[in-house]
């Protein structure tokens, strides 16, 4: 399978994923998600990932001044939570029912928007001045091509300021089995792989926690 073929891929089983039932799909804990109950489990995520970790994410700067980036938004479960809190916040994912849900639920935040995006860059979100932070959480474990994840980062790179975090979380778990059709079991990352992404994209990898685990969230810090 080429890579063409497999970001087609990527884009169908999350459409038919999305057209299924988006919001369990997104977050499997649920398979009838109220607003509230999916909202209020981005909330979460947001105060887990981001309202912990401010020093870092802000570094000083007005969130209401600050322009953030989310890759693989889904049906919008933690972009809202974050247009409730930053300036500008643009949001990409692959699956047009995706971003279609997406954007219904930043409706009434005219700063916030959702794109679809071809799968492994970041061109659809302009690029007329630099972001201050990027976020990226229970996506990149559903990626099975390494090149893929390493042109998202390096796309992050091309869009942040220096000095800029991106936060996010890969597949750590090296006993996971991937294949390049399946689009649910992302490629795994050793701590090692980590910081050579890190240095080949032009990033310090500052900090890493839960290598290993399914859950291995990476601070990556623009040079
Ligand atoms: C499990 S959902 C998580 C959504 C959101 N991050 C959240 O926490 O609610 C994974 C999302 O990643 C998106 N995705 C999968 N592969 C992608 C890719 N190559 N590029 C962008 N988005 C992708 C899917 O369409 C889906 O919306």
């Amino acid at each position: 399978m080429n890579l063409e073929e497999q970001l087609l891929k990527m884009r169908r089983d999350w459409d038919e994923r999305a057209k299924e039932n988006a919001r369990y799909y997104v977050a499997t804990g649920n398979e009838n998600w109220s607003d509230e109950e999916f909202f209020a489990s981005g909330q979460l995520t947001f105060e887990e990932e981001i309202l912990t970790d401010l020093e870092n994410i802000c570094q000083g700067k007005d969130p209401k001044q600050m322009r953030v980036l989310e890759i693989g938004c889904g049906a919008g479960r933690v972009t809202r939570a974050l247009a409730q809190y930053f300036g500008e916040v643009y949001a990409v994912d692959v699956s047009g029912e995706m971003v279609a849900q997406a954007n219904r639920a930043l409706e009434t935040f005219p700063h916030a928007k959702a794109f679809q995006g071809n799968g492994m860059d970041l061109s659809v979100l302009p690029d007329d001045k630099p972001y201050d932070f990027a976020f990226s959480g229970i996506v990149f474990q559903h990626i099975p091509s390494r090149e893929v994840i390493e042109n998202y980062v390096r796309e992050v790179s091309r869009l942040l300021r220096p000095g800029a975090l991106f936060k996010f979380q890969v597949q750590g778990d090296p006993s996971v089995t991937t294949s390049p059709g399946d689009t649910w079991i992302g490629v795994p990352f050793t701590d090692q792989q980590a910081v050579e992404m890190a240095e080949r994209c032009g990033f310090d990898p500052r900090y890493r926690h839960g290598a290993g685990d399914q859950y291995f969230w990476l601070w990556y810090f623009k040079k």
